[in-house]
């Protein structure tokens, strides 16, 4: 939420806007010879779709894996990009400490695949894919556009609604991520999940997570990942892992607050909308719509 104008927020790479406070042309140049590993543990998400959340279930995995204990030290590339934990942000220098962790590497990025570097399609990296009703995504995403300063501000909720329907969203358009990684969807070294599902069965998801990226899981460990990553306790500790954005990051964590947002006009564009570009898709008939 800046009152600065949002030319001065944003640049374009091709054709999808990004905040030019955490993101640049020469990373992205950079980051088309990003080579990833085929044992990468990688996170996508449209932002909003509950993509921290996952990121920190998928850290804890990981910890465990390697015998450390979940929230005490640091895994994969939170060591190399702790200030920007998503692939595409921060100087292009990154990708450099990146290149030089350990395996396994944790990844989580709001790219697109025509976005994300060759390398992660070319080595079969696992990829966990987080998808989220586009009307809760659409009110999240307001919220965090009027509460984070590097994002464009809006007066009314119906401006954003309108842009949201559209292209101007940083990091481009819900429909066009979902159609781009609707390709993908088949591949066995993809794995969806929905917002929604993880919320009604978190120990489900993380099993099935866990079982994805092939790591053994006790029950406590489960348990321990389960409690870990509930909307409470990460809000609680938010501070300590997201710095001042944890406050407007861990709002609600809850499946409908939609409701409390759109005009029956709004919900009807956005059905129709859904109707026509995602309903007929893998992704789309996944998704808790
Ligand atoms: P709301 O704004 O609806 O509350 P992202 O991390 O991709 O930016 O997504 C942010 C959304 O995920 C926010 O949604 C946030 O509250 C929600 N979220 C974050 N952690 C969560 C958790 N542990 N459980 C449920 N929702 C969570």
């Amino acid at each position: 939420a800046s009152s600065m104008h949002r030319d001065e927020l944003l640049f374009s790479y091709k054709g999808i806007l990004y905040p030019t406070a955490i993101c640049n042309p020469e990373s992205f140049k950079a980051l088309e010879s990003f080579e990833a590993r085929s044992d990468d543990v990688v996170l996508v998400g449209y932002p909003k779709s509950g993509t921290n959340w996952l990121s920190q279930i998928l850290t804890d995995l990981i910890a465990i894996s390697q015998k450390k204990t979940p929230g005490t030290e640091s895994s994969g590339n939170a060591e190399g990009a702790r200030d920007f934990p998503f692939l595409e942000m921060g100087n292009a220098e990154k990708y450099e400490r990146i290149s030089k962790l350990p395996s396994p590497r944790f990844i989580a990025t709001h790219l697109r695949p025509d976005t994300l570097p060759k390398s992660f399609f070319k080595n079969k990296v696992k990829i966990l894919l987080v998808i989220r009703n586009p009307k809760d995504v659409a009110t999240s995403f307001y919220h965090f556009c009027n509460g984070l300063p590097v994002l464009p501000s809006y007066e009314t909720w119906d401006d954003f609604f309108t842009d949201f329907m559209t292209k101007k969203m940083t990091w481009g358009c819900y429909f066009e991520f979902l159609s781009e990684w609707n390709k993908y969807a088949d591949q066995e070294n993809i794995m969806t999940v929905t917002y929604e599902e993880v919320k009604e069965n978190p120990a489900l998801a993380v099993k099935n997570i866990a079982t994805f990226f092939g790591i053994p899981l006790t029950e406590e460990e489960l348990q321990l990942v389960v409690e870990r990553s509930s909307f409470q306790s990460m809000k609680k500790n938010s501070e300590k892992t997201h710095g001042t954005v944890g406050n407007v990051l861990f709002r609600k964590g809850f499946v409908g607050d939609w409701k409390n947002h759109f005009t029956e006009e709004q919900n009807k564009k956005m059905d129709k909308a859904f109707e026509e570009r995602i309903a007929g898709t893998k992704l789309g008939k996944k998704l808790k719509y």
